[in-house]
């Protein structure tokens, strides 16, 4: 925050260290670090009273439990990394053009190192409070996936020849607040944006395939795939190498409708 104040946080930093001292032992390493880094920053430059003073001491309490890197560089905001190698405008938009929904998928295996590449792109894309609430659970099991293919509705006539179909599946347990109940969706959206462009580039094909709010097929996938009660698919996406006999639809976009307004032109 420029400039910082002397004092920030107060209403949840008590909750943040209690719940590090109560979850530390089951956060991975980098969690562990980045949790010691940013809370040495914070109560080095807060005014300790109140709730923060109380919170400092339970942080004094927890840090020595904190797996930490001594010599690495602080987990901590720094001034943003110069760009390097980035694609150009028209290379960005050449691939954004080139993405097209794909239906027809070449009867081939689909290596999980490209999947495992793509869904590492993927997990770059911005979410609410960072909390990436959200992971991608993938079907390549040919029996399985065909299968799991008659879940969604809108897979009829092609469901049978998608070689990967992966289900992005939401947690709401990230976001307490009914306030915030979309937030799912709306990081999962993002994170499948960057994933379906990713995969274009390592020559792979996808198409995103509505999960429809209808109490039998939530019923029917829960019964297929044994996700925790608070999570919810957001989304299929069927994915392959794509079989350049079949045909993509014309799918015109309207730049103009999307562009909107400035300021309070009508
Ligand atoms: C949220 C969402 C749900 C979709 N659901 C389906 C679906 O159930 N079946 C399908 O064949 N395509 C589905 N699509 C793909 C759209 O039909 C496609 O994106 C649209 O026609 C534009 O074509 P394009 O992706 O090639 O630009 C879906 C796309 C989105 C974003």
């Amino acid at each position: 925050m420029r400039p910082r104040k002397p004092s920030f946080a107060a209403d949840y930093i008590l909750d943040t260290v209690v719940s590090l001292r109560d979850s530390a032992p089951t956060l991975n390493q980098a969690e562990q670090q980045w949790a010691h880094d940013v809370l040495v920053e914070y109560f080095g430059v807060v005014e300790k009273r109140g709730a923060i003073a109380e919170a400092a001491e339970i942080f004094t309490a927890v840090r020595p439990q904190l797996a930490v890197a001594g010599s690495k560089t602080p987990s901590v905001p720094a001034t943003r990394a110069k760009a390097q190698s980035l694609p150009s405008f028209d290379e960005l938009v050449s691939l954004l053009q080139y993405r097209k929904s794909t239906r027809w998928f070449k009867q081939t295996t689909v290596p999980r190192e490209l999947l495992a590449k793509a869904i590492n792109a993927a997990a770059l894309a911005p979410t609410a409070c960072n909390r990436q609430a959200y992971y991608y659970w993938v079907f390549d099991d040919p029996t399985l996936t065909q299968e799991l293919a008659k879940l969604p509705m809108g897979v009829s006539g092609f469901g049978h020849n998608i070689p990967v179909l992966i289900a992005v599946v939401g947690r709401y347990r990230a976001y307490s607040h009914v306030r915030d109940r979309h937030l799912i969706y709306i990081d999962a959206s993002l994170s499948i944006m960057a994933f379906v462009q990713a995969l274009e580039t390592l020559g792979l094909a996808s198409c995103t395939i509505n999960w429809p709010e209808i109490p039998e097929r939530e019923k029917r996938a829960r019964d297929a795939i044994p996700m925790e009660s608070d999570e919810r698919i957001i989304m299929f996406i069927a994915v392959g190498y794509p079989d350049d006999t079949g045909l993509v639809p014309h799918s015109p976009k309207q730049p103009e409708a999307v562009f909107g307004r400035f300021n309070l032109e009508s």
